[in-house]
C-alpha cells in the first residue's frame, strides 16, 4: 500500500497492479513524488532472461576493440564518438577503474562494464520482447502518454568494487523534448541496496526546473550547459533500494544518484528511456537515430 502521496521523506511503494495500468493512487503519487516503485513488476525468470542474454552479449564483445570509459564525474564521454554514435547500436562502456596503469582490465570484462546502450530494445530481440510488453505499454498508457516512444535502453551493470558513483542529474538533461516528456523505466534485476549503490531520489524535486542541457554545438563538440544554478536539496535524499523484479518509474527531471558500489555483489537494472512522439526533439541532443531504425513505442 501507499504511503500518503504528499509524503515527501519515502519513495511511495506499490504493489503491480494486474495488466500494468497504474491507478489512480499510483498516478497522483507518480505526480506528487516524480518517483515511484512497482514491486514484483516483473517475473523473477524474466529477469534471468535478461541477465542471461547481457551475459551473451559481453561474451561475444572483445573488449580490445574498444576502451571506451563511463564516467559522469570525470565526463570523460565528452568528445567520445563511439558513446555518441552509440543512439541506434549496441556498444559496449567500461568503468572508469576497469582498466590498470598498463591498459589491463583488472577483472574480466563481465566485472569491467558501466553499461551496454543504447538501441538494444530495437536490435536484440530477447532486449526487444522484455521491453514491449503490453503490461508495460498499458503502465505507461495509463500515466498519459498516447504516442509514447522508447528513445534509448541501458543495461546497467553496476559491478562489485569497482561500479563508479553517478552524481546527482536529471535524466531529462540528456533526453530533451519540448515540452519535456522523458520519463525513465528502471527495472532491478537483481536485489539494488544502498550498499551496492542503488539510485536515490529527492522525492517532490522533479518541479524543480530543468538544470542543464548536454547537446551538440554547431562546431561539433558536445557541451553540458548549466541552465539554472540552485544547489539540490541533497539532505532530503531517500535510497531508492528495489528487490529484483521492481520497477521504479521516476520523471525526467526528478533528480537522482547513485553512490559506488564497493560491495562484493553486482547491481544489474535495466533502463529505459520513453518520450511522446509528439513533442518536438532537437536535432542538436547527442541521442540520434538514423532513418533506418525509426522511433518505435510499443507496437
Ligand atoms: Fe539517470
Amino acid at each position: 500500500m501507499a504511503q500518503n502521496s504528499d509524503n515527501l521523506d519515502s519513495i511511495p511503494s506499490f504493489e503491480a497492479p494486474p495488466g500494468g495500468q497504474l491507478t489512480n493512487d499510483m498516478v497522483a503519487a507518480f505526480e506528487a513524488s516524480g518517483v515511484i516503485k512497482v514491486e514484483n513488476f516483473v517475473a523473477l525468470e524474466d529477469c534471468g532472461r535478461l541477465r542471461k542474454r547481457a551475459h551473451e552479449l559481453v561474451e561475444a564483445f572483445n573488449p580490445e576493440t574498444v576502451r571506451s570509459v563511463f564516467s559522469t564525474t570525470k565526463q570523460t564521454q565528452l568528445n567520445d564518438e563511439y558513446f555518441y554514435d552509440s543512439g541506434d547500436k549496441i556498444r559496449f562502456f567500461f568503468e572508469d577503474n576497469a582498466f590498470d596503469d598498463a591498459g589491463h582490465l583488472r577483472q574480466s570484462k563481465h566485472e569491467s562494464l558501466n553499461k551496454i546502450g543504447h538501441a538494444m530494445h530495437d536490435l536484440d530481440p530477447v532486449f526487444d520482447a522484455f521491453s514491449r510488453t503490453q503490461t508495460l505499454a498499458a503502465t505507461v498508457e495509463s500515466l498519459g502518454y498516447a504516442d509514447p516512444g522508447i528513445i534509448q535502453s541501458m543495461y546497467i551493470f553496476k559491478p562489485p568494487g569497482i561500479g563508479g558513483e553517478v552524481t546527482c542529474h536529471q535524466d531529462s538533461t540528456f533526453i530533451y523534448t519540448e515540452p519535456q516528456t522523458c520519463i525513465g523505466f528502471w527495472f532491478a534485476l537483481e536485489d539494488a541496496t544502498l550498499e551496492n549503490g542503488c539510485m536515490q531520489f529527492i522525492p517532490g524535486a522533479h518541479k524543480m526546473p530543468l538544470k542543464k542541457r548536454n547537446y551538440k554545438r554547431p562546431d561539433g563538440t558536445y557541451v553540458i550547459e548549466t541552465i539554472d544554478n540552485t544547489p539540490w536539496p541533497l539532505e532530503r535524499l531517500v535510497p531508492a533500494d528495489a528487490k529484483a523484479g521492481a520497477l521504479v518509474i521516476f520523471d525526467g527531471r526528478a533528480p537522482h544518484l547513485s553512490a559506488a558500489n564497493r560491495s562484493d555483489k553486482s547491481r544489474h537494472a535495466y533502463t529505459l528511456h520513453v518520450i511522446d512522439k509528439q513533442s518536438h526533439y532537437p536535432a542538436d541532443n547527442w541521442l540520434q537515430r538514423s532513418a533506418h531504425l525509426p522511433l518505435r513505442g510499443f507496437e
